[in-house]
């Protein structure tokens, strides 16, 4: 179909539906930092451009969808949080958000350590050379098998999420001669501003041992007469995509209360302290996140506030970001497919994925950002969902974005802030093939994980 071929479809804020969106920026061909990896930039060609390669050679070398990575931004924000800290402080990447064995050496040349929930996520981390004792191991139902694994590889601490689990970790450590270090999950009470999903810290959901009606204070009590077992912190996480600290304010709080209760009642001073991750991310231009020095700042003097307060030694603080780090340094790259203008309503845009390598938006409610990355346009701004192809109506990617009002099949278009909990959350729904993760650094572009391919899926249908 030719540029002009399709009727213009719904273009002006008086004619637009009611929707999530501002109105259109000024100028489309803008890509807002907020939202786009560090290095990315429109060339004078209008072709966008990251770590030096442009988007229309990396398609054409890799193919679309896929997901392309700043390994320049993300060494940047690894460091920045890890200097932010400082050496008192240890920074546990959450590999929840992305992993891969090259995303694992990064982080150990960088410094940080890694916070895997599963056998799998144990398996990259370790095949890629991270030191056992800088992993922590976490999950609400570890496995036997895991958590021997676990024990056995000498990971840095297994973080205790049930009494159940109490009892399990410490049979497994002694039946190996082990003494594990742990901490234990606690739930602090706090409703944190986020989807109720991916809220952590309330008492009424599956993860931690509430602080409520002393049942922390029993996990201690029972972890503390173990053999097996070496308690050296407590550990809070309270939920994800958070901008408001004061969340954070009132866990550390309740965790040093927790921490002086012990001190009181046992006579130990646990040494370490966890706030877990969950630091919100732009995804449009309407979020205004933290920078990590901030962030840094504010949770130690938390702390320490609180442990001054209550005649506490400070402990060792660790924080567990994941989308923080990763979630800006990477856009999923589609081509358009079709385009379809729904006369008052919006334009469907199809491109050639969809929830399978973006499922946060059907999950969520999650907002995106979206631009025509392969040329620069002077058209008029449409109001456009972007869609995948998936059969299901649900299958959503962008809801609501202007995109130039010429957008055509071929046309590549990008949506940034990728790079946390989309390629890590893909399917294979309609047997559709994930898409690989290209890293791009000073003019190079490389595949880090490869594009699932019809032998791959038909290799684990074994007939
Ligand atoms: N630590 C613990 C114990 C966690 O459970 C999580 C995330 C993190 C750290 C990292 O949180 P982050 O800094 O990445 O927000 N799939 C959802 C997010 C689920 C997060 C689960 N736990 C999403 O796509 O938004």
């Amino acid at each position: 179909m030719s540029r002009s071929a399709h009727p213009a479809g719904p273009r002006h804020a008086d004619v637009l539906p009611e929707g999530h969106y501002s109105a259109p920026p000024a100028d489309l061909n803008d890509l807002d930092a907020k939202v786009w990896a560090r290095t990315v930039a429109r060339n004078a060609d209008g072709v966008v451009t990251v770590g030096g390669v442009d988007v229309k050679t990396l398609a054409e070398e890799h193919g679309t969808p896929a997901y392309i990575l700043d390994e320049a931004d993300f060494r940047d924000r690894a460091r920045a949080w890890r200097g932010a800290f400082g050496d008192d402080a240890d920074v546990f990447y959450a590999g929840k958000a992305f992993l891969s064995r090259a995303v694992v050496r990064w982080l150990a040349e960088e410094g940080l350590n890694l916070d895997v929930c599963s056998g799998g996520e144990l398996a990259t981390a370790l095949s890629a050379g991270m030191p056992a004792d800088r992993i922590a191991f976490h999950g609400n139902n570890k496995s036997h098998q895991e958590i021997e694994r676990a024990v056995r590889a000498g990971v840095g601490r297994i973080v205790l999420d049930s009494f159940q689990e109490i009892v399990r970790v410490a049979h497994i450590a002694q039946s190996l001669n082990k003494r594990q270090k742990v901490q234990i999950r606690i739930t602090v009470g706090v409703e944190a501003h986020t989807h109720e999903f991916i809220a952590t810290a309330h008492e009424d959901q599956k993860f931690g041992i509430p602080l409520a009606g002393g049942q922390a204070a029993e996990a201690v009590r029972r972890v503390l007469q173990l053999d097996g077992l070496e308690l050296v912190g407590i550990h809070s996480h309270i939920g994800s995509q958070i901008f408001d600290m004061s969340g954070f304010e009132v866990a550390a709080h309740r965790v040093v209360g927790l921490l002086k209760d012990i001190r009181d009642e046992h006579g130990v001073e646990l040494p370490e302290i966890d706030l877990g991750g969950g630091l919100g991310i732009a995804y449009t231009s309407d979020d205004d996140p933290r920078e990590p020095h901030e962030i840094a700042k504010a949770l130690t003097e938390i702390v320490d506030r609180e442990c001054h307060a209550a005649k506490l030694r400070t402990p060792r603080i660790s924080v567990e970001p994941g989308r923080a780090i990763v979630g800006p340094t990477a856009f999923t790259l589609y081509e358009v497919g079709t385009v379809k203008p729904l006369d008052g309503l919006r334009t469907y845009v199809s491109v050639d994925g969809g929830m399978s390598d973006n499922i946060r938006t059907a999950l969520y409610d999650a907002e995106y950002s979206v631009a025509l990355v392969s040329r620069a346009s002077d058209a008029e701004p449409m109001l456009a969902r972007v869609v995948g192809k998936h059969c299901e109506s649900g299958d959503i990617v962008v809801k609501d974005a202007f995109l130039p009002g010429d957008l055509a099949p071929g046309d590549l278009i990008a949506v940034p802030a990728t790079g946390a909990y989309c390629r890590s959350m893909a399917s294979n729904y309609n047997h559709v093939l994930r898409p690989p993760v290209i890293a791009v650094r000073d003019g190079a572009s490389r595949v880090i994980v490869r594009r699932e391919t019809e032998e791959d899926l038909l290799r684990l249908d074994v007939g």
